[in-house]
């Protein structure tokens, strides 16, 4: 029997392997690396996609450079940093990490930011065009940035094979970051959707009528192989480290139900490192978009 979880691998390392081999050839053509500023908060949840990131950022000819954002100074100074980012002729993109230290409105800083520097599309003025399309097309051929990891979730849906239009998809997760934008963007698709959250009622039941299940929960394997209904196509943000080893928000063996699962690691990451990168890219040729 065909391994589904190597073929999830498969799919997501070609994706992203194609993705980063046009960044690499679009960085090289520019003379100058494109530079990320990765903007680090107090939180370091993700240290090991910090990792893989920097190894891909370098393979595909793009910088990274870290700055803190300024210590006790509160939301005004943070403000302000990121005004004095943007304004930086030698910083391309903008990537700000989260959690971010209390006191400071992560919306309000996203706010600060120069739309044409926001390497995660996060911003008000470009989460409000992506939420503006109304088709995948204008999502496609759009000059602005999408944010990547829910552009990954929806470029692994469209390319595992099954016909999107109608299907009945479950979101689990409402982040902006992710749940939100994967189901906006899903819906784009035509798949039907539900937008599940902590206060949804009966996640089990919604599971296992879902043919396409999304989990961006945040929690490892809190959604049980045995609600994942037989023949579904399930892909999993979820990363988190969990006795030495890396474990999804999905039960890894969910596989054996699914008609296609990603990997974790090894699924929705790396596309998302490659989606991030692009967005980087575009942002420096002086143009948004997912795939211009
Ligand atoms: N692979 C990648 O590249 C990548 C990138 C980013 C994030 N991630 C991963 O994706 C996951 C989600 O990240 P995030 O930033 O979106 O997390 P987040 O901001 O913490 O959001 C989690 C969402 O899950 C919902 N939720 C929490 N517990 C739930 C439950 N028991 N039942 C149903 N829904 C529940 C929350 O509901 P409420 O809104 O009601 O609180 C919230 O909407 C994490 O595992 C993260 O590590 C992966």
């Amino acid at each position: 029997m065909v391994d589904k979880i190597e073929v999830g691998r498969a799919l997501s390392r070609a994706m992203a392997l194609e993705l980063l081999t046009r960044i690499r050839k679009g960085a090289g053509d520019r003379g100058e690396p494109p530079v990320l500023a990765v903007v680090r908060s107090s939180g370091d949840a993700a240290a090991s996609y910090a990792a893989s990131r920097e190894k891909a950022a370098r393979e595909a000819g793009i910088r990274i450079v870290s700055r803190g954002l300024p210590e006790g100074g509160g939301a005004a100074a943070a403000g302000r940093f990121l005004r004095e980012l943007s304004a930086d002729p030698g910083i391309g993109a903008v990537l700000i990490e989260t959690p971010l230290d209390a006191g400071i409105e992560e919306t309000a800083l996203r706010s600060a930011l120069d739309p044409a520097k926001d390497a995660e599309g996060l911003s008000p003025a470009n989460y409000g065009r992506l939420f503006s399309a109304r088709r995948w097309r204008e999502v496609e051929e759009g000059a602005f940035p999408v944010p990547p990891t829910a552009l990954s979730i929806a470029a692994l849906a469209r390319a595992c094979g099954v016909e999107l239009k109608g299907l009945s998809a479950l979101v689990v997760g409402r982040s902006n970051s992710v749940g939100k934008p994967a189901a906006h963007l899903l819906s784009l698709l035509d798949a039907t959707v539900t937008l599940a959250h902590s206060k949804t009622r009966d996640l089990p039941l919604l599971c296992s009528r879902a043919e396409l299940l999304v989990a961006c929960v945040g929690k490892p394997e809190c959604i049980k192989a045995a609600w994942v209904k037989k023949g579904a196509v399930v892909i999993d943000a979820g990363v988190h480290a969990a006795g030495g080893r890396l474990v999804g928000d999905v039960e890894a063996s969910a596989a054996d139900r699914a008609a296609f699962m990603t990997p974790v690691p090894g699924g929705v990451g790396p596309l998302t490192t490659a989606h991030l990168l692009n967005n980087v890219l575009m942002l420096a040729r002086g143009r948004g978009g997912a795939f211009a």
